[in-house]
Protein backbone atom coordinates (compact mmCIF):
# COMPACT_ATOMS: atom_id res chain seq x y z
CA UNK A 1 0.00 0.00 0.00
CA UNK A 2 1.25 3.76 -0.77
CA UNK A 3 2.28 5.84 2.49
CA UNK A 4 -0.22 8.24 2.79
CA UNK A 5 -0.19 11.54 4.91
CA UNK A 6 -3.47 13.73 5.51
CA UNK A 7 -1.96 17.60 5.76
CA UNK A 8 -5.01 20.16 6.23
CA UNK A 9 -5.78 23.55 7.54
CA UNK A 10 -8.63 24.15 9.05
CA UNK A 11 -10.06 27.58 10.66
CA UNK A 12 -13.17 26.62 12.43
CA UNK A 13 -12.46 23.23 12.99
CA UNK A 14 -14.96 21.76 10.09
CA UNK A 15 -12.19 20.13 7.94
CA UNK A 16 -9.75 19.36 10.95
CA UNK A 17 -12.56 16.57 11.68
CA UNK A 18 -12.99 15.30 8.58
CA UNK A 19 -9.16 15.29 7.75
CA UNK A 20 -8.87 12.54 11.27
CA UNK A 21 -11.78 10.31 10.10
CA UNK A 22 -10.33 10.65 6.39
CA UNK A 23 -6.54 9.90 8.11
CA UNK A 24 -8.04 6.69 9.89
CA UNK A 25 -10.35 5.50 6.76
CA UNK A 26 -7.03 5.70 4.64
CA UNK A 27 -4.43 4.27 7.32
CA UNK A 28 -2.92 7.57 6.64
CA UNK A 29 -0.24 9.79 9.08
CA UNK A 30 -2.27 13.18 10.16
CA UNK A 31 -0.14 16.77 9.96
CA UNK A 32 -2.28 20.11 10.83
CA UNK A 33 -1.49 23.11 8.58
CA UNK A 34 -1.19 26.19 11.01
CA UNK A 35 -1.33 29.32 10.21
CA UNK A 36 1.88 32.00 11.79
CA UNK A 37 -0.74 34.19 12.27
CA UNK A 38 -4.08 33.01 13.28
CA UNK A 39 -6.92 34.78 11.49
CA UNK A 40 -9.33 36.57 13.68
CA UNK A 41 -13.46 36.55 13.66
CA UNK A 42 -13.02 39.54 11.26
CA UNK A 43 -11.14 37.62 8.71
CA UNK A 44 -13.02 34.98 9.10
CA UNK A 45 -16.62 36.64 8.75
CA UNK A 46 -17.01 35.99 4.79
CA UNK A 47 -19.48 37.58 4.21
CA UNK A 48 -18.34 40.89 5.18
CA UNK A 49 -17.14 42.58 2.10
CA UNK A 50 -15.32 45.22 3.30
CA UNK A 51 -13.33 42.48 4.91
CA UNK A 52 -12.95 40.50 1.88
CA UNK A 53 -11.59 43.23 0.35
CA UNK A 54 -8.86 44.34 2.74
CA UNK A 55 -8.03 40.88 3.09
CA UNK A 56 -4.85 39.33 2.10
CA UNK A 57 -6.10 36.18 2.06
CA UNK A 58 -8.11 37.43 -0.92
CA UNK A 59 -4.87 37.93 -2.86
CA UNK A 60 -3.47 34.82 -5.13
CA UNK A 61 -0.56 35.87 -4.33
CA UNK A 62 -0.48 36.22 -0.99
CA UNK A 63 1.60 33.49 1.20
CA UNK A 64 0.37 33.77 4.91
CA UNK A 65 3.27 31.93 6.85
CA UNK A 66 2.72 28.58 8.33
CA UNK A 67 4.41 27.27 11.75
CA UNK A 68 5.52 23.94 13.00
CA UNK A 69 7.92 20.99 12.48
CA UNK A 70 6.97 20.72 8.77
CA UNK A 71 5.27 17.50 6.83
CA UNK A 72 7.91 15.20 6.18
CA UNK A 73 6.19 15.41 2.65
CA UNK A 74 9.46 12.96 1.77
CA UNK A 75 8.54 9.66 3.45
CA UNK A 76 4.92 9.64 1.66
CA UNK A 77 3.69 8.69 -1.37
CA UNK A 78 0.57 10.03 -1.46
CA UNK A 79 -0.44 13.42 0.72
CA UNK A 80 -4.39 14.21 0.83
CA UNK A 81 -4.80 18.20 1.01
CA UNK A 82 -7.28 19.60 2.86
CA UNK A 83 -8.87 22.88 3.49
CA UNK A 84 -11.71 24.71 4.02
CA UNK A 85 -12.89 26.68 0.79
CA UNK A 86 -12.54 29.98 1.01
CA UNK A 87 -13.56 32.21 -1.92
CA UNK A 88 -14.68 29.28 -4.37
CA UNK A 89 -11.04 28.16 -4.01
CA UNK A 90 -8.26 26.75 -1.38
CA UNK A 91 -7.11 29.51 0.84
CA UNK A 92 -3.58 30.56 -0.07
CA UNK A 93 -1.81 29.21 3.16
CA UNK A 94 -2.54 26.07 0.85
CA UNK A 95 0.23 27.39 -1.64
CA UNK A 96 2.50 28.56 1.16
CA UNK A 97 2.47 24.84 2.55
CA UNK A 98 2.69 23.36 -0.86
CA UNK A 99 5.94 25.69 -1.19
CA UNK A 100 7.47 24.81 1.84
CA UNK A 101 7.89 20.99 0.64
CA UNK A 102 9.37 19.03 -2.34
CA UNK A 103 6.64 17.31 -4.50
CA UNK A 104 8.40 16.50 -7.07
CA UNK A 105 6.74 12.75 -8.01
CA UNK A 106 4.23 12.97 -5.25
CA UNK A 107 0.17 12.50 -5.74
CA UNK A 108 -1.66 15.08 -3.91
CA UNK A 109 -5.54 14.47 -3.74
CA UNK A 110 -7.37 17.36 -2.46
CA UNK A 111 -10.20 17.41 -0.38
CA UNK A 112 -12.19 20.20 1.03
CA UNK A 113 -15.18 21.28 3.19
CA UNK A 114 -17.31 24.79 1.99
CA UNK A 115 -20.74 26.25 2.66
CA UNK A 116 -21.78 24.89 -0.89
CA UNK A 117 -19.29 25.33 -3.24
CA UNK A 118 -17.11 23.39 -5.40
CA UNK A 119 -13.41 23.43 -6.15
CA UNK A 120 -13.86 26.13 -8.72
CA UNK A 121 -9.69 27.07 -10.21
CA UNK A 122 -8.52 25.63 -6.95
CA UNK A 123 -6.00 23.41 -9.29
CA UNK A 124 -5.35 25.68 -11.20
CA UNK A 125 -4.42 27.91 -8.83
CA UNK A 126 -2.29 25.15 -6.91
CA UNK A 127 -0.56 24.03 -10.08
CA UNK A 128 2.09 26.41 -10.11
CA UNK A 129 3.17 25.77 -6.46
CA UNK A 130 4.34 22.14 -7.06
CA UNK A 131 6.91 20.38 -9.17
CA UNK A 132 6.07 19.63 -12.66
CA UNK A 133 6.57 15.96 -11.66
CA UNK A 134 3.40 16.23 -8.94
CA UNK A 135 -0.10 14.99 -9.88
CA UNK A 136 -2.40 17.09 -8.47
CA UNK A 137 -5.80 15.34 -8.14
CA UNK A 138 -9.12 17.46 -7.80
CA UNK A 139 -10.49 14.94 -5.19
CA UNK A 140 -14.29 15.55 -3.32
CA UNK A 141 -16.05 17.99 -1.46
CA UNK A 142 -16.68 16.38 1.92
CA UNK A 143 -19.53 17.66 4.00
CA UNK A 144 -18.50 16.31 7.06
CA UNK A 145 -21.09 13.70 7.47
CA UNK A 146 -19.14 11.12 5.27
CA UNK A 147 -18.69 7.68 7.64
CA UNK A 148 -14.94 6.49 8.21
CA UNK A 149 -16.49 3.85 5.96
CA UNK A 150 -17.59 5.70 3.22
CA UNK A 151 -14.20 7.63 3.52
CA UNK A 152 -12.40 4.63 3.17
CA UNK A 153 -14.27 3.28 -0.25
CA UNK A 154 -13.75 7.09 -1.54
CA UNK A 155 -9.94 6.44 -0.93
CA UNK A 156 -9.88 3.05 -2.36
CA UNK A 157 -11.62 4.22 -5.34
CA UNK A 158 -8.86 6.76 -6.79
CA UNK A 159 -6.43 3.38 -7.24
CA UNK A 160 -3.00 5.01 -5.40
C1 LIG B 1 -13.02 33.55 4.64
C2 LIG B 1 -14.05 32.51 4.27
C3 LIG B 1 -14.47 32.39 2.95
C4 LIG B 1 -15.42 31.40 2.59
N1 LIG B 1 -15.81 31.27 1.29
C5 LIG B 1 -16.68 30.29 0.95
C6 LIG B 1 -17.09 30.10 -0.41
O1 LIG B 1 -16.66 30.79 -1.33
N2 LIG B 1 -17.99 29.11 -0.70
C7 LIG B 1 -18.50 28.29 0.27
O2 LIG B 1 -19.30 27.41 -0.03
N3 LIG B 1 -18.13 28.41 1.57
C8 LIG B 1 -17.23 29.41 1.93
N4 LIG B 1 -16.85 29.52 3.24
C9 LIG B 1 -17.35 28.54 4.24
C10 LIG B 1 -16.32 27.47 4.56
O3 LIG B 1 -15.80 26.88 3.37
C11 LIG B 1 -16.94 26.33 5.39
O4 LIG B 1 -17.59 26.85 6.51
C12 LIG B 1 -15.86 25.32 5.80
O5 LIG B 1 -16.47 24.08 6.08
C13 LIG B 1 -15.08 25.79 7.03
O6 LIG B 1 -14.07 24.83 7.32
P1 LIG B 1 -13.14 24.92 8.62
O7 LIG B 1 -14.04 24.80 9.82
O8 LIG B 1 -12.24 23.74 8.49
O9 LIG B 1 -12.41 26.23 8.59
C14 LIG B 1 -15.94 30.52 3.59
C15 LIG B 1 -15.50 30.66 4.93
C16 LIG B 1 -14.56 31.64 5.26
C17 LIG B 1 -14.12 31.75 6.69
Amino acid sequence: MSKRLVAYFSASGITGNVAKLLAEAADAGLYEIKPAVPYTKADLDWQDKKARSTLEMNDTSSRPAITGTGAAVESYDVIFVGFPIWWYVAPTIINTFLESCDFAGKTIVLFATSGGSGFGKTVENLKGSVAASAVIKEGKILNGKESKAELASWVDSLGI
